[in-house]
C-alpha cells in the first residue's frame, strides 16, 4: 500500500519522521512510501508549492501523510505560489471535504491544558470542518475604491449540496458516538450561515435519531472554554471549523496533540496534525509529535483499514504520557525524537 510522505516546512519534515518509525514498528513492510515536496520547500526546489509530480503521487497514493506547509521567507510571494496553497490545493483538487479533528484530552494531560482540570477533562469531541468551500476558495483580490483607496476582498458562499455532503458526515459522526451534533453557524448575520441552517435541519429529518442543536461560533468559541464536556460532534463551515479547532486544541493540551484527518466519500484520506509548520520553534528539536503520530493511527483507521494497529497507536501515546514523557508544550523536556523513542518504548 502506496503513502504519500509530504513532510513540508518548519518542523513539518520533524514530525513525520516520528510518525513513520512508529508507522515501521506497528505495520512494518505493509506501506510502502513515496516522499514528495510540498509548501516553501518545494517553491525553492521546484518553483511551485504543489508541483505537477507531488500531486501525481497525492493522486497514485492510498493515502497521504502531510506535515506542516508555511516558511516566512515566501510569505510576500504572490498568493498562488505561497506554500499554504499546497494544502488548499490538495484538499481542493482531491475532494477531501470533510475534516475530522478530533479533540480528547489524555487524562494524565488534565494539567497541560489550559483550562481547569475538571473543566478539561470532559473534552471528548470531534469538530467535522468542511474543506472544499466557504470564503477560502470564492473570488478573492485586490481593487480601487472609487476614491481610489486599496479594498481587499474574500466571497463567502456555500450551495446545498456542499453544506448536505458535509452535514451527513456530522451525522454520522454523531450516529458512531453520543449521538449529539452541534451546527455551528453565523446565521444571525450571514446569508451563507442562514442555507447552512435550513439545509441541516432539513437533513435532520434522516436522523431523528441524532439530538441537533444549532449554536453562533461567537456563542460556541464561549462554550468550548466554559464547558467543552457539552459537546460531542460540531460540524461547522471551513473557517469557523478552522479558529475552533485550534481553540479546542488548547482545551486539551496542546496543539501539537491534535490529529486530523480529510476525506474524500471514498475514504481516501489526507492526515496531518491541525498544527502549522511553527517557524518560532523549527530546527530545535522542540516540537511535539503526537499529532502527527496519532494523524498516522487514523489514517490506518480510516483509508487503510487497520483499526487494531491504530488503536495499537492511540495506546502506545496514552502509555507514552503516562510514564511522564512530555514535549516543551506540555511542560517537559523531552526532544521530538524522545518522545517519539517514548512511544516506541510503550509499543
Ligand atoms: P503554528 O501552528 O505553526 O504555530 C502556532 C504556535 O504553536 C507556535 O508558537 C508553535 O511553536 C506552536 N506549535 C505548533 N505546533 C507545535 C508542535 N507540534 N509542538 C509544539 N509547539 C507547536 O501556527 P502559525 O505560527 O500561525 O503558522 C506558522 C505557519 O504555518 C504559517 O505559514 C501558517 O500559514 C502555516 N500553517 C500551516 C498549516 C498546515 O500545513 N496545515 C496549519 C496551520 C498553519
Ligand atoms: C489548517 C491551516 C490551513 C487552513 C492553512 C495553512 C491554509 O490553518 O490546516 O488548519 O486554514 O486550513
Ligand atoms: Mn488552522
Amino acid at each position: 500500500m502506496l503513502i504519500a510522505l509530504l513532510p513540508g516546512d518548519g518542523i513539518g519534515p520533524e514530525v513525520i519522521a516520528e510518525a513513520v518509525r512508529v508507522l515501521d514498528k506497528v505495520v512494518g513492510d505493509k506501506l510502502s512510501y513515496e516522499t514528495g515536496a510540498v509548501g516553501g520547500a518545494a517553491y525553492k526546489s521546484a518553483g511551485h508549492p504543489l508541483p505537477p509530480e507531488t500531486l501525481d503521487l497525492a493522486k497514485r497514493a492510498r493515502a497521504i501523510l502531510f506535515g506542516a506547509v508555511g516558511d516566512p521567507d515566501c510569505d510576500r510571494l504572490e498568493r498562488h505560489l505561497r506554500p499554504e496553497q499546497a494544502i488548499l490545493g490538495l484538499r481542493k483538487e482531491l475532494t477531501l471535504f470533510a475534516n475530522l479533528r478530533p479533540a480528547t484530552l489524555f487524562k494524565e494531560l488534565a494539567d497541560a491544558s489550559a483550562l481547569r482540570p475538571e473543566v478539561a477533562q470532559a473534552i471528548d469531541m470531534v469538530i467535522v470542518r468542511e474543506l472544499n468551500g466557504d470564503v477560502y476558495f470564492g473570488e478573492k483580490g485586490m481593487r480601487k475604491t472609487a476614491s481610489g483607496r486599496r479594498e481587499g476582498y474574500d466571497v463567502m458562499s456555500y450551495n446545498e449540496d456542499e453544506v448536505a455532503r458535509i452535514a451527513r458526515v456530522g451525522f454520522e459522526t454523531a450516529r458512531a458516538r453520543r449521538g449529539k451534533l452541534c451546527s455551528v453557524d453565523k446565521a444571525n448575520v450571514l446569508e451563507t450561515s442562514q442555507l447552512w441552517r435550513d439545509v441541516v435541519i432539513e437533513l435532520a429529518a434522516d436522523y431523528p435519531d441524532i439530538e441537533l442543536s444549532h449554536m453562533y461560533v461567537d456563542n460556541a468559541a464561549m462554550q468550548l472554554v466554559r464547558n467543552p464536556g457539552q459537546f460531542d460532534v460540531i460540524v461547522t463551515g471551513n473557517l469557523f471549523g478552522d479558529i475552533l479547532s485550534d481553540q479546542a486544541s488548547m482545551c486539551a493540551g496542546s496543539i501539537g496533540m491534535l490529529p486530523s484527518a480529510s476525506l474524500d466519500s471514498n475514504q481516501k484520506g489526507l492526515y496531518e496534525p491541525i498544527h502549522g509548520s511553527a517557524p518560532d520553534i523549527a530546527g530545535q528539536g522542540k516540537a511535539n509529535p503526537l499529532a502527527t503520530i496519532l494523524s498516522a493511527g487514523m489514517m490506518l483507521r480510516y483509508s487503510l483499514g487497520m483499526g487494531a494497529e491504530a488503536d495499537r497507536i492511540d495506546m502506545a501515546v496514552a502509555k507514552a504520557l503516562e510514564n511522564g514523557a512530555r514535549t516543551p508544550d506540555l511542560g517537559g523536556k523531552l526532544t521530538t525524537t524522545q518522545m517519539g523513542d517514548a512511544v516506541l518504548a510503550a509499543l
